[in-house]
């Protein structure tokens, strides 16, 4: 179940063929940092065990796809780059409001929307895959249906340490937000 509010056209795939060395290195950044940012969750609410307990089983499986999408670089004779400011995510960030459970559901939720835009490009990608990449079809295709649980995890974690009312609630403010962004930032070849 994906709730975004707009769906990603086929022109983001172009951009993505266009250049897609400089995709594979996004998508590991990707990977990584939400590796990164399921352990600085943890780091920030270490007395919520239920959610700490969740965020390790989240970040070790993200680990497990920047591994193998840092493997895929290593194949093509190609490297990481140093981490860059992600237009995307910096920009969801600044909705985060800075006190209090306002805080942690924020978190939460923009987690849970990043991995929703990832879900649904990803799955474009290995749609598209067979043709364009086929050496890489069936791994992407696994990653799309361990990328499709995230989202859901996160807005689950949310309704359990903030209520479902608060969740929806705010949801709605955050998915309209990300519509707007997606539609003023340009296409490249990257996930966002
Ligand atoms: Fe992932
Ligand atoms: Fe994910």
């Amino acid at each position: 179940m994906l709730s975004l509010h707009a769906p990603t056209g086929p022109a983001w795939l172009e951009a993505v063929f266009a250049d897609f060395g400089g995709f594979l290195v996004d998508h590991a950044a990707c990977e990584k940092k939400a590796f990164s940012n399921g352990m600085s969750l943890v780091s920030r609410y270490p007395e919520r065990q239920a959610l700490v307990s969740e965020l390790i089983e989240f970040s070790r499986e993200e680990l497990g796809h920047f591994a193998l999408v840092h493997g895929f670089l290593v194949e093509r004779g190609l490297v990481l780059a140093r981490d860059a400011t992600d237009e995307y995510a910096r920009s969801l960030r600044t909705q985060v409001r800075p006190h209090g459970d306002a805080t942690l559901c924020d978190r939460l939720l923009v987690a849970g929307i990043i991995e929703a835009r990832s879900c649904e490009r990803l799955g474009l990608l290995a749609q598209a895959l067979p043709e364009r990449e086929p050496a890489l079809a069936e791994a992407y295709r696994d990653l799309v249906r361990a990328e499709a649980r995230h989202h859901g995890l996160f807005f689950r974690l949310c309704r359990q340490e903030v209520g479902a009312e608060e969740t929806e609630r705010r949801a709605d403010e955050l998915l309209a937000f990300e519509a707007d962004l997606v539609a003023r930032l340009p296409l490249r070849a990257a996930v966002h």
